[in-house]
């Protein structure tokens, strides 16, 4: 897991946008996938994502766009809808055709409807070989896409109910905290982890707690953030108030130096 700590949110989007651009090139696929998130904190990576397409530089007009979750019960069309979040901030700027954009249905009327169409995003996603590059944010109670608290380490994508907290953060999306959905379809933990690389973003102090949580405490369904550890390819940007509770900063800090001036020990000493 590779932790950088910049300056502020600007600067940490510039860095995660060149960290998601590199991993697609990386991935050499001539149908990259790109694993979507939504929430206020990839927005300035999604800015400078578009920058990067308007220059040139990333060009995503054959890739596939996968949404980690979707609020289950929202009308096709409505505004806050997971699909019409990504339509408006991802599809339109970034150049991502809305026929490749998949986020899972929750349109379904009934628990078995529901049901199949989180066993079909598996197919699918299966089907388009995998996420390449995934975009996270992080829940203040430490919830990753809508696994919260208490997901199973190795689920699949799923129905699941909201947490009381998650619902208030959520509710300044909505008219009203009541209006809210109460359940979700998220992909799992277990299905976060297959994507090839996870890029991680978060900032500001309120989720500082979350972030600690997940980098420095113990690998736990409790935090489900934590499973970053386990992942191979993991790195988290951060700005200096969300990385504020972070104990290894030190190390952190040494480590994103990189191998610039590497010191080695003198053959004297022998
Ligand atoms: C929602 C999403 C999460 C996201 C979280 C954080 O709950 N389902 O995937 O990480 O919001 O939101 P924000 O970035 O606005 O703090």
């Amino acid at each position: 897991m590779e932790v950088l700590v910049l300056p502020t949110p600007a600067d940490g989007a510039r860095r995660a946008a060149e960290l998601v651009i590199a991993g697609l090139a990386d991935a050499g696929r001539p149908e990259p996938v790109l694993g979507l998130t939504t929430g206020s904190s990839p927005l300035g990576l999604y800015a400078e994502l578009a920058a990067a397409v308007a220059a040139g530089r990333l060009d995503l007009t054959a890739a596939r766009g996968f949404a980690l979750d979707e609020y289950v019960g929202l009308p096709p069309g409505h505004p806050q809808s997971y699909r019409e979040v990504l339509l408006r901030e991802v599809c339109a700027p970034l150049g991502l055709r809305p026929d490749r954009l998949h986020v899972p249905d929750g349109s379904g009327g009934d628990e078995a409807a529901l049901v199949a169409a989180a066993a079909a995003y598996e197919i699918l996603l299966a089907k388009a070989g995998g996420v390449d590059v995934q975009i996270l944010g992080i829940g203040a109670n430490g919830h990753l896409g809508f696994n919260e608290p208490g997901s199973a380490l190795s689920s699949r994508t799923r129905v699941k109910r909201l947490s009381d907290r998650t619902r208030a953060d959520n509710a300044r999306f909505f008219e009203g905290p009541d209006e809210v959905p109460t359940h979700c379809v998220t992909q799992g933990l277990g299905t976060v982890l297959e994507a090839g690389r996870l890029v991680l973003v978060a900032s500001g102090g309120a989720k500082a707690e979350a972030v600690a949580a997940a980098l420095e405490g113990p690998l736990s369904a409790s935090c489900p953030a934590s499973v970053l550890q386990w992942h191979a390819d993991a790195v988290v940007v951060l700005d200096e108030a969300a990385a504020g509770l972070l104990r290894n900063r030190d190390y952190y800090d040494a480590s994103a130096a990189g191998l610039a001036k590497p010191h080695t020990p003198s053959s004297k000493a022998w």
